[in-house]
């Protein structure tokens, strides 16, 4: 019999807690689990989702040792995995973001330029807070990490905790190849071996087969050059044209301009950065549709929950997006070599690329953690695009450990999504001001 093991989820009042909950109850076969613990800094947060999270554990194996706590030493102690998914000042600061840059006439998004660069300032000493907490008290630990921006967060682990057991990842690709396996009519995203190459959320397919090697690209990048990740007619026939639908169908720009390779959706934002602020809404963004869509629903279903003592009939479902994260788990726990895109250090797997930066490539993951692939030599245009991306990463996380206002000021001058240094200099002293508190005191 396979051992139990034990996991925390950092960043316990998240609104995909209750999700990965069920994902991680719908996979007890394969991850077999003796304590789940949830983890916050912010009690009141928590509490919206801690007792619903207990009911469900509760209903399906009463076994499963349950707590959710705000104590550190409480949530570390005795943990196999830590799944850590925290937003350091929370929805609030993700609205201004967004919302800052937008005022300067630039990208405003949570994870790309401007918005990201100052998420990333704030994400970086939430996580390395977590990390020394699970090297304290449980040092056998792996922390699986998505807590966004995770390529400036991976940066920052590389040069501030090089030794961690520390593993970044990130659900975008899963989200594509869920669109991807549709449209090429495959029942599974599993049932595809993919190549790809990039940063997070900056990255290529070069190379989709289905089982029987049956090489998919070229078929698909005709159909993206038309629909871009939409599903052809039928998925254009859709009543819900939210912003996802918008960016799946954009890509198709993101194919003209590259149509050898098969993009990540966000690159849209460092591409046709001028397209994107035009077609924002400046008073009502990303972060507005999730706290009025996302956090209002799963509060609410939350709530209803724990006023019922039961689940049934619960609007809360499995996130298909948070699989990945049993994947990695049991990967580690078990074995499974099971081939996944994680975030790590490059060392030569991209052969014309620095060593030292952190890319996202297919990994191979086992019990003693992950073995990159090789990738080869990458083309021109791409190799521009990440060198520039990996150098403002590089100054963020320079930036903090320095605090280094003219080193911030430089990533931001050199982010693709800001026009010259004059609007940089104003969107830094807006967004030092809006983050005083979260950011370390910049000179
Ligand atoms: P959320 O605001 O709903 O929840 C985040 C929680 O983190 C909050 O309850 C907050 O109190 C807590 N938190 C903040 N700082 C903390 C700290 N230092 N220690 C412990 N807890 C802390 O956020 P969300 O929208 O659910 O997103 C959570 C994170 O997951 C974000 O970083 C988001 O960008 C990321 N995310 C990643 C992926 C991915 O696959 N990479 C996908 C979706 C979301
Ligand atoms: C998005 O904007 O949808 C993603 O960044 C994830 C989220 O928080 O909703």
């Amino acid at each position: 019999m396979k051992n139990k093991l034990s996991v925390v989820i950092a960043g316990g009042g998240s609104t995909y807690t209750p999700e990965i909950i069920l994902m991680l109850l719908d996979n007890l076969d394969r991850l077999p689990l003796r304590k789940i613990k949830l983890y916050d800094d912010d009690e009141a947060r928590q509490n919206k989702v801690a007792k619903a999270c207990g009911i469900l554990i509760n209903e399906k194996d009463p076994t499963i040792e349950y707590v959710a706590t705000t104590d550190p030493e409480e949530a570390y102690t005795d943990v196999d995995f830590c799944l850590a998914h925290i937003r350091v000042g929370k929805l609030p600061m993700r609205e201004l973001d967004e919302k800052i840059p937008l005022k300067h006439g630039c990208v405003g998004q949570e994870t790309c330029g401007p918005g990201g660069i100052a998420y990333g300032m704030r994400s970086i000493g939430g996580v390395l807070e977590n990390i020394d907490y699970m090297e304290k008290y449980s040092p056998h630990c792996w922390m699986l990490n998505y807590s966004n921006p995770a390529s400036i967060v991976a940066e920052a682990t590389r040069r501030l905790r090089p030794n961690s057991r520390v593993i970044n990842i990130c659900d975008m690709p899963i989200g594509m190849e869920h669109s991807i396996a549709d449209i090429v009519g495959v029942s599974s995203r599993k049932d595809l071996d993919i190549r790809y190459y990039g940063l997070n959320h900056f990255g290529w397919y070069t190379s989709i087969k289905d089982k029987s090697g049956k090489e998919l690209l070229p078929e698909l990048i005709e159909h993206m050059k038309k629909y871009g990740f939409i599903n052809g007619e039928k998925g254009m026939a859709t009543e819900n044209k939210d912003s996802w639908f918008e960016t799946n169908l954009f890509a198709k720009h993101l194919v003209a301009i590259e149509p050898t390779t098969i993009p990540n959706t966000y690159l849209k934002y460092y591409l046709y950065p001028d397209y994107v602020v035009e077609h924002t809404n400046p008073n009502y963004t990303r972060a507005n549709e999730v706290i009025d869509g996302r956090e209002t629903e799963v509060f609410s279903a939350c709530a209803e929950i724990q006023k019922n003592g039961h689940s049934k009939g619960t609007k809360l479902a499995v996130g298909i997006h948070a699989e990945f994260i049993v994947d990695l788990a049991t990967a580690l726990a078990f074995n499974t070599k099971e081939r996944m895109l994680l975030i790590v250090e490059n060392k030569g797997a991209i052969q014309n690329f620095p060593d030292d930066a952190m890319v996202e490539i297919p990994c191979i993951v086992g019990k003693d953690g992950y073995e990159p692939l090789a990738i080869g030599a990458i083309p021109a245009f791409q190799k521009g695009l990440m060198e520039q991306q990996v150098a403002v990463e590089k100054l963020v996380v320079e930036a903090w450990i320095e605090q280094s206002y003219q080193k911030l000021w430089q990533a931001l001058t050199l982010s693709q999504t800001v026009p010259s240094a004059t609007v940089a200099k104003q969107l830094l002293d807006d967004l030092m001001e809006a983050n005083k508190g979260y950011w370390p005191e910049l000179h």
